[in-house]
């Protein structure tokens, strides 16, 4: 047993060796091998591909992989914390586990991913929720096993979850949800600690996998046929900064764009870290797509300060200014957070104010959501709940406004699309993704999964296009 500690997860040690390892396998307890498990992901790109590692160590062990919860013996629960509705939703889900284990008392239940490396939850989890079996973090991903393992053995409930450093561990055994398109880690955990985010306490220090491990990684995606990789961190712009002195994200991306690969995406960029160089390779490099998420979270100098964003209003638009002027083609999204603690009108207004001068493709907005142990928790915040989501209602229909018209712009032109998959509204049409990121719904006689093809934008949608194969 280990319990999270959030005081432990605050802290960081600029002199902290981190600890690069190779997995290290361990079988499972003969009784569930040959049984099938269920695995439901929350939250954002980093957690989908643990979600593809806890697949791939569960089948790694000779476990089958199941989409259907009913027929799963052991669920699996990877979940989210960045905001309240996330933990609502995880908590919900558990509701109706406990009902399957009323009439299958043999069902395992697991969680795991950002959840699991809250004490209030953990400790919640250990009161109330007894049916649950075993929990493990996000920094032991790797000995998920072991934890199982002991539950099997004890039969009491396994919490093991570590809150200090966090190390690197390479060779995690994974299952990709996709053929075509891969997540790479390159960077693991945040030290930027803005003050309303839980991600700094929940996936630890900031670390960066060594650049060898990551083109070796790159390379053989693409030896297995991928044709996309998606560079992840919470700030992959901070990459390198805790391990070399002279690489950063701008030689990581020369690098993996020299391995061959089709498309080099990377998410999620803090503008703090974001240098001229990064901007330069981008536009040279005719594989690293011409895309930017470029989170800004509000337009108010005040609010910015108060969230520890460490620049201002007009710090991002000349960096936004500079990426859209100097990469051709570049398409730019963004996260604002509206309502958070003493926000005013006035604040809001700023806010508005940049969406109208940016025209974000996109921009994924939310309501503050007051999270365990962070500052911005602490704040007052006398704003109604009815205002804040006014706002939000208001920000939404300024910012679809400008994804459409941004969107429009594209009817008329043939764009390159990897296509993934079948479209999900609509079986009859696949659906992929321009270079600039937009989503595509194509028309196209022959089967082209997993092919880049060519599309004519024949209509716009504010987050969509309609085109045909030509
Ligand atoms: N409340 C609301 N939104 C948040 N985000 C992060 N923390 C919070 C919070 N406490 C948003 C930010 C971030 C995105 C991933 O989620 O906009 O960029
Ligand atoms: Fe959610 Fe953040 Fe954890 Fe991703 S890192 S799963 S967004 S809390």
């Amino acid at each position: 047993m280990n319990l999270p500690n959030m005081l432990e997860a605050k802290k960081r040690d600029k002199n902290a060796v981190i600890d690069n390892y190779k997995y290290k396998e361990v079988k499972i307890d003969d009784s569930l091998i040959g049984k099938k498990f269920f695995v439901r992901t929350y939250g954002c790109q980093m957690n989908e591909h643990d979600g593809e590692r806890v697949k791939g160590v569960l089948s790694s062990q000779g476990l089958i992989l199941t989409e259907i919860m009913d027929e799963a013996d052991i669920i699996i629960l990877n979940t989210c914390a960045i905001r309240e509705n996330a933990h609502d939703k995880v908590f919900g889900f558990m509701g109706l586990i406990k009902k399957m284990k009323e009439t299958r008392p043999n069902l395992l239940m697991g969680i795991c991913g950002c959840m699991a490396q809250e004490e209030s939850v953990v400790n919640e989890i250990r009161s109330k929720y007894k049916y649950v079996d075993f929990i493990f973090g996000t920094h032991n991903l790797d000995s998920m096993i072991s934890v199982i393992n002991e539950r099997v053995r004890s039969g009491k409930q396994n919490v093991e979850v570590y809150s200090v450093l966090g190390n690197v561990c390479e060779g995690i055994p994974e299952s990709r949800d996709s053929k075509y398109s891969a997540w790479v880690d390159i960077i693991l955990g945040c030290d930027k600690f803005c003050t309303y985010c839980i991600v700094p306490y929940t996936r630890g220090t900031q670390r960066s996998r060594r650049y060898e491990d990551i083109i070796e990684e790159v390379k053989g995606l693409k030896e297995l046929g991928y044709k996309e990789v998606t560079l992840l961190g919470q700030n992959v712009n901070a990459y390198g900064k805790d391990l070399y002195k002279d690489y950063d994200l701008s030689n990581l991306l020369r690098d993996v764009s020299n391995t061959g690969i089709e498309r080099i995406r990377f998410v999620t960029s803090h503008p703090w870290d974001f240098t001229d160089e990064m901007i330069k390779v981008i536009s040279e490099c005719d594989n690293v797509m011409p895309y930017v998420h470029l989170p800004i979270q509000s337009g108010s100098d005040r609010i910015l300060k108060l969230m520890g964003r460490r620049y201002t209003k007009d710090e991002y638009i000349e960096l936004y200014n500079k990426i859209r002027s100097r990469i051709k083609g570049v398409s730019v999204t963004t996260d604002i957070i509206v309502g958070f603690p003493g926000e005013t009108e006035e604040d809001f207004q700023c806010t508005l104010d940049v969406v109208n001068e940016c025209k974000f493709d996109g921009a994924f907005t939310f309501v503050f959501s007051p999270r365990e142990n962070t500052p911005a928790a602490k704040l007052v915040d006398d704003t109604q709940v009815e205002v804040k989501n006014e706002r939000l209602h208001i920000l939404n229909e300024v910012v679809n406004k400008y994804s459409l018209e941004a969107n429009q712009k594209c009817v008329g032109e043939v764009h390159k699309c990897l296509v993934l998959g079948k479209s999900e509204k609509d079986e009859t049409k696949y659906m992929g993704y321009t270079e600039h990121m937009k989503l595509v719904n194509i028309v196209s006689e022959d089967d082209i999964i997993g092919k880049i093809v060519d599309v004519r934008i024949e209509e716009a949608k504010s987050f969509s296009l309609n085109g045909t194969r030509i």
